[in-house]
């Protein structure tokens, strides 16, 4: 079950080239091409004669062409050419999706065509803004169904235990946590006060001895996440909204793109408020946190066979944000089937 009127991404901006890519999203083939012109396009990956993938074909100006009978399509779909015969049937089209490239990722729409809105494509503060900085990891594959994944991301609590020697530290354990629920988003956090800074934040935060620090997990339908580290030295009254600009500040944007029920692409980058100009920082940052999410893949590929084979037996506490961003997405896809 998936909700189709959604911008998901589709690929970083620079995976596609002057080849097209093939990708599989919500269970569908789907073509990329960029056309000699730099514009982009979104068809469904089967050429409408014998089924070629169209990924197999190529790209001839503005269109793509087949590569078993040189059946050409436009980037709405229509065949506008096929070779040795005048006459182009009704049949001879394809599905196109609207797609919009944007913070360096080509997102795809997969619902109505006529409700895609680039506009709401997610806004990224601070972006290339000055003073801030970003860093990029590569696509991640996941062996598990995307709901997996965006609990995952509703949880502060698996880092202990997930991430014990990276993100996560011992007296973190048991922390209560807020959960908020409306607009289309759940957010999970928590102010952890006065504790040993986790090994991964050590190292970075430029100060030594307890901190304070808070948690934000964010999940926004149907699978986005935002997850904040805000991070002060301990009792300088972080938690009370006293940040100033030696805040040490770290957010994460995660985009999960359904692949289909059993497999989910994983993108994400962070950004930063320290060290705006360090390529070497940002080259940690990005191998730290390959480390720690694939410490996330593992458990995610075990607990995505485990509850295909036997199912859960409880619900703790913990899972309250997860349950709630659970119904929100499924009152979402009812109420767009409703409305198709
Ligand atoms: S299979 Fe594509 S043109 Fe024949
Ligand atoms: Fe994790």
């Amino acid at each position: 079950m998936y909700l189709r009127g959604a911008w998901y991404v589709a690929a970083w901006a620079d995976e596609l080239a002057d080849q097209p890519l093939a990708r599989t999203i919500l269970g569908e083939a789907v073509v990329l091409f960029r056309t000699e012109q730099g514009s982009l396009a979104a068809l469904e990956n089967s050429c409408p004669h014998r089924r070629l993938p169209l990924s197999r074909g190529c790209v001839v100006g503005s269109a793509l062409r087949c590569g078993y009978h040189g059946m050409v399509f436009d980037t709405a779909g229509q065949c506008v050419e096929i070779p040795g015969q005048a006459v182009i049937p009704a049949t001879a089209r394809v599905r196109a999706f609207p797609v919009a490239e944007r913070w360096n990722l080509i997102w795809i729409w997969m619902g109505d065509p006529d409700r895609a809105d680039p506009a709401a494509i997610i806004d990224i503060p601070h972006y290339d803004a000055a003073g801030w900085a970003t860093n990029r990891g590569p696509a991640m594959d996941v062996a598990c169904h995307y709901q997996w994944m965006t609990d995952n991301l509703l949880d502060p609590s698996h880092v202990s235990y997930v991430h014990a020697s990276s993100l996560g530290s011992a007296d973190t354990i048991g922390v209560p946590v807020k959960t908020e629920v409306g607009d289309g988003r759940v957010i999970v956090s928590r102010w952890i006060r006065d504790h040993d800074l986790a090994p991964f934040f050590a190292k970075r935060v430029g100060f030594a001895g307890k901190a304070d620090r808070l948690q934000h997990y964010e999940v926004r339908m149907p699978a986005h996440a935002v997850i904040k580290d805000v991070i002060a030295p301990a009792g300088t009254g972080a938690p009370e909204g006293q940040l100033d600009a030696s805040v040490f500040l770290i957010d994460s944007y995660n985009f999960v793109t359904p692949v289909d029920a059993d497999n989910c692409r994983y993108f994400w980058f962070q950004v930063r408020n320290y060290a705006a100009d360090d390529a070497a920082e940002s080259a940690a940052l990005t191998e730290d946190f390959i480390a720690a999410f694939n410490e996330d893949l593992v458990v995610l590929a075990d607990v995505h066979a485990g509850m295909k084979t036997h199912g859960s037996k409880l619900d703790l506490a913990t899972d309250l944000g997860s349950n709630q961003a659970r119904r929100m997405l499924a009152r979402m896809i009812k109420a767009e089937a409703a409305a198709n």
